[in-house]
């Protein structure tokens, strides 16, 4: 397996968790390298469930290294959170590393992220309200705060207040909202320090020295192609980059120790939040999908909105992130269909777009171009060779890979680990 980076070639939820929980088997080390609590996994083992949103679902295995790198935005209280549950269910977290580069949110952040998408009225992006936007734009404006500094008393308190004293202003006056109490923030976050600060690391060194050893390493993205926010449709996008290029970034890892690209799709497409979508579904098939994929968000609860695959977006995702292997999750889902469709290409008034566009005024006018294949009435959540899979459902796959253009290496027939079917060596 040696390095392999596993990417979202949708606008995220293609199944990321259950696709990383099957590689992190092969894999000594697990990065989560960008986004923060506005991703949610949800990894089934043993008839348990678990949610996760920040720590890399690798940590459910007992002998794995699981890195949040320097990329992810970290709510400490939300990961408290999870370690704690992780903890409460008997799963070891002594093998978790966060990147003392990673930036932290702040309960300013949150209320920051509401505030403007309210004030955006019918413009609003629909983000998750996690204040992660926010933390990004601190990032970039060299504001933010890093976990190195929030383990370092001194750093925080005047760190801390400078930033709440400014976010405050913006809060009040331009907003006309309340701000944050600085001394009840400094006192709840030197308290998330304290049980945090074992787990700070430098990942950048811990992850090159592990490829150094040959070890396995996968590097897992959140959200998807589409959400990225220099490749998405922007601005109905992330604050992050969930493209494979972000890897390196991410970890602090060079491109030349990346091995292997693997992009996840769902067998069909769905999106959260606002903004085009151009193979969405509005009849009784998109309500069927919905229904049938148990298409609502693990972190908002929100209903995701359902629609065919689309082979533009498949082929553009291909592109941008330099994929080997597609992984298509959920096939189960289309079972029973009558008739099954594939978006090949966008009719844009007179011609035939095929390649994804990066105008969104294009994108909400372009028009699907359908290829219609025949569905299949069996059960598949229990097939585990593709040879076994019902022709048409093979079929159904051949096409997809070939409108994309990249061969399918894993194929969901269903949430557990077992119910998984491998077809290259990977
Ligand atoms: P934010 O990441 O909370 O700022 O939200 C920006 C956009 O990304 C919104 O449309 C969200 O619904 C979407 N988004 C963020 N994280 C995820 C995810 O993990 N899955 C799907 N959509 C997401």
């Amino acid at each position: 397996m040696s390095t392999v980076v596993l990417i979202g070639t949708q606008w995220g939820d293609e199944g990321k968790g259950k696709v990383t929980d099957f590689l992190a088997e092969r894999a000594d080390v697990i990065v989560r390298y960008q986004g923060g609590n506005n991703a949610g996994h949800t990894v089934v083992v043993d008839d348990k469930e678990y949610k996760l949103h920040l720590i890399p679902s690798g940590i459910l295995y007992r002998d794995k290294t699981c890195i949040i790198g320097s990329g992810v935005v970290i709510d400490p209280a939300v990961l408290i959170e999870e370690l704690k549950s992780l903890e409460d269910r008997g799963i070891s977290t002594e093998n978790l590393k966060i990147s003392q580069r990673a930036h932290v949110i702040f309960p300013y952040h949150k209320l920051l992220d509401q505030a403007e998408e309210k004030s955006k009225g019918s413009k609003k992006i629909g983000t998750t309200s996690r204040g992660i936007g926010p933390a990004y734009m601190d990032k970039a404006a060299r504001v933010g705060i890093r976990m190195l500094e929030l383990i370092d008393q001194d750093e925080l308190t005047s760190l801390l207040e400078e930033n709440v004293l400014g976010k405050n202003r913006i809060l009040n006056k331009v907003f006309d909202s309340e701000g944050t109490d600085y001394q009840a923030v400094l006192e709840s976050y030197q308290s998330y320090a304290e049980t945090l600060k074992r787990y700070v690391a430098d990942v950048s060194l811990i992850v090159n020295g592990v490829i150094e050893e040959g070890k396995n390493v996968l590097f897992e993205g959140a959200q998807g192609t589409l959400l990225d926010l220099d490749h998405g449709t922007y601005p109905y996008v992330t604050s992050s980059n969930p493209t494979a290029g972000a890897a390196c970034l991410g970890a602090g890892v060079g491109p030349t120790k990346i091995d292997r690209v693997i992009g996840i799709a769902k067998a069909y497409t769905t999106r959260v939040g606002e903004g085009p979508f151009p193979t969405e579904l509005f009849d009784e098939v998109g309500a069927f999908i919905q229904e049938q994929g148990g298409e609502f968000g693990t972190t908002t609860g929100r209903p995701r909105r359902c629609g065919w695959f689309d082979g533009v977006i498949g082929r553009y995702a291909v592109r941008i992130n330099g994929l080997n292997y597609l992984a298509i999750t959920k096939l189960d889902v289309l079972s029973r269909l009558e008739k099954v469709k594939i978006c090949t290409g966008y009719r844009y008034h007179d011609d035939i777009i095929k390649d994804f566009p990066a105008s969104l005024k294009v994108l909400s006018e372009c028009e699907p171009v359908y290829e219609e294949l025949p569905g299949w009435q069996e059960d598949i959540t229990n097939t585990g060779k593709l040879e076994d899979l019902p022709f048409n459902a093979r079929k159904y796959l051949e096409r997809v890979s070939e409108v994309a253009g990249a061969p399918i290496a894993i194929i969901g027939v269903g949430s557990k680990r077992s119910q998984t079917i491998v077809t290259s060596d990977l």
